[in-house]
């Protein structure tokens, strides 16, 4: 029996409850949700020309970088048409290739030079096959860098377009910034948003957009952090970046920046979404890097996001309000969460987090800031963390990540049933149940929603939550499972997706107590961890079991299906669990969450680093 206790006043819910954690990850800006369609548009990258090809093989491209548009964008392509050719072209093959539909407009742009002032630029898109589809002449090269735009209607739908910028004459032209857009970005805006993948977020309901990240706020090491304020001003004066996300398999991800701080919160505007973004706290990747900034060298990353918060919310007159409004928005955009760091799971954390807590609050005290690391956030680093915050470390909210079994979620919707009132409150921050072949299943979407009961009923303490990560580009993956996939004209989203837009559509104003009257109480389930420690290298389990006096509560039995693993690469053979890659948060779950009566008895054959375990 089911009874909702409608007399009694339950928890206030949070007006922020659910919201969506965005990253460029599995291409989910540059060629996802940032609408540009040009692959390779600045030439910037370390494979400089890739994406990009001539019409015949009389034409030469190169990179060149004497006198280039600005100097966050010094390269650009040189192009040489030679004196027996007519005309010449290069070709951009897009995000695997250009999709275009019949009677749709497309924006061109693109800046050029050339030695023979007044040759004609155009730029064409052509199917697969080479035949014309929409062309716009953009006007005549000067020997001076200068910026073209030009509109292009479709004259029939291609899946496998590409587009051509063609020079009408022979000699060297520079080229650089070279774009395409559909004209009918999400809400008309230009350098603007995919309208499908944009709708998808709107339709979730979000309370609030975290952004940029996720590891990569950290970079794989501190000088390929993301730093907000290479991300904004005009397009083309914006400093690119690698992805740390960059795979074997798609070694050329990077981040052009064209989705930058001010697309974020301008998206976030538009959608009635708190902006909530992640500064880098002066820490490389714990998974990565782990190169720190030191103390004493704090000081322009706590003013990146001191500065941050002036290009938000400060006064036009002031250096980055102005900014702002120069960008097109002098009203603030009432910035009222600010994270500081992102998973920033070692040593070392806290003493600069408390830099960056003391002078955000100082400057402005109704900033919520948000701590990466907090009382339950990791684990491993449980002890640590839980200690300082209870004595010295100050935060309004603290972000908790994590990524488990369908099983673990189902297990612990009472996680926070005991969270000391007192502790910050709770930014579920980045949660998705992983199958162990990582596949989007309803199992785990219905585990993921039963967890969720558990954050609504301890909404007194747990105010945010959101799944990640967010996009999947088809066939551009490093992370599964997701919670939206597309390809260049199709999106749609997974069961979790229906989870979370269940859940943001339907946010109550209170929660009510509700008891639960069932007719046999559920087997408690065996839960709790074995460990080799953090950053060990490779280990083997094998032979577990799990006792109370004499009862035998859990044996391996060769069949460890229902391990939780996390960090690395594992696999399980012949009843052995086994780490097959460096990993950190060496971990594997069975048992129970109170391990004071238990005893576990483990063969662990250690391949290299500490002996295993109970941690
Ligand atoms: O969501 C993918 C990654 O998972 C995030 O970048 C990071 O914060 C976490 O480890």
């Amino acid at each position: 029996a089911l009874t909702v206790n409608a007399g009694e006043r339950g928890a206030a819910f949070s007006d922020t409850m659910h919201g969506v954690f965005f990253e460029d990850i599995n291409y989910a800006a540059d060629g996802g949700l940032y609408a540009e369609m040009v692959q390779n548009r600045s030439f910037e990258h370390r494979a400089p020309l890739y994406a990009w090809s001539v019409s015949d093989d009389s034409i030469t491209l190169e990179v060149a970088a004497t006198k280039g548009l600005h100097k966050n964008n010094p390269a650009y392509a040189r192009v040489r048409v030679p004196e027996s050719a007519e005309s010449g072209a290069i070709v951009n093959d897009g995000f695997d290739g250009f999709a275009v539909q019949a009677g749709e407009r497309y924006l061109a742009a693109l800046h050029v030079r050339s030695d023979q002032p007044g040759a004609e630029v155009s730029v064409v898109l052509r199917d697969g096959e080479g035949a014309e589809i929409a062309r716009a002449v953009l006007g005549e090269a000067s020997s001076d860098w200068r910026r073209f735009e030009g509109e292009l209607t479709a004259e029939q739908s291609a899946g496998d377009a590409k587009l051509s910028v063609e020079f009408g004459g022979p000699g060297a032209y520079d080229l650089d910034m070279v774009s395409l857009f559909p004209a009918d970005t999400f809400r008309g805006r230009r350098n603007g948003l995919r309208k499908d993948l944009a709708e998808k977020l709107e339709g979730l309901k979000p309370a609030f957009v975290r952004f940029p990240g996720g590891c990569i706020v950290e970079g794989r090491t501190l000088d390929n952090a993301y730093r907000w304020k290479d991300t904004v001003g005009p397009v083309w004066q914006r400093k690119q970046n690698d992805n740390l996300w960059a795979s074997r398999e798609n070694p050329q991800y990077h981040q052009t920046y064209g989705l930058g701080f001010f697309e974020y919160f301008q998206f976030c505007e538009d959608i009635g979404a708190e902006a909530v973004p992640i500064v880098n706290c002066g820490m490389g990747c714990q998974f990565r890097g782990r190169d720190v900034v030191p103390m004493d060298e704090l000081g322009p990353w706590v003013q990146d996001a001191l500065d941050l918060v002036e290009f938000a919310n400060g006064p036009i007159d002031s250096k980055w309000g102005k900014l702002r409004a120069d960008m097109g928005h002098p009203e603030p955009f009432n910035l009222k969460l600010l994270g500081v760091g992102n998973e920033q799971w070692m040593e070392g954390y806290f003493e600069r987090y408390l830099v960056f807590y003391h002078a955000l609050k100082q400057r402005y005290p109704d900033l919520q800031v948000v701590s990466t690391s907090g009382p339950q956030a990791n684990d491993d680093y449980y002890h640590y963390a839980w200690k300082r915050f209870q004595s010295d470390v100050k935060a309004d909210v603290v972000d908790e990540h994590y990524y488990r079994s369908p099983q673990w979620f189902l297990s612990n919707h009472e996680r926070y049933d005991g969270y000391d009132r007192t502790a910050p409150k709770v930014f579920a921050g980045e949660f998705a149940a992983h199958e162990p072949d990582r596949a989007s299943t309803l199992r785990a979407a219905v585990a993921e929603a039963a967890f969720m009961t558990g954050l609504w009923r301890n909404a007194d303490v747990v105010t945010m939550a959101s799944y990640a990560p967010l996009f999947a580009r088809e066939g551009a993956v490093q992370w599964a499972p997701d919670l939206i996939w597309f390809d260049n004209t199709r999106s749609y989203g997974t069961p979790s997706y229906h989870v979370q837009a269940m859940y943001g559509q339907n946010v109550p104003d209170v929660v009510l107590p509700v008891t639960v009257e069932a007719g046999s109480a559920p087997q408690p389930q065996l839960r709790g961890r074995i460990g080799v420690g953090t950053w060990e290298t490779a280990a083997e389990f094998k032979d577990i079991k799990v006792t109370r006096g004499d009862e035998v509560l859990y044996e391996s039995s060769g069949d460890l299906e229902e391990w939780e693993q996390h960090g690395g690469d594992w696999t399980v053979e012949d009843g052995v669990l086994r780490q097959t890659s460096q990993a950190t948060n060496v971990r594997a779950f069975v048992g129970s969450e109170d391990w004071t009566d238990y005893t576990l008895t483990l063969k662990a054959r250690k391949l290299r680093g500490r002996e295993g375990f109970l941690v």
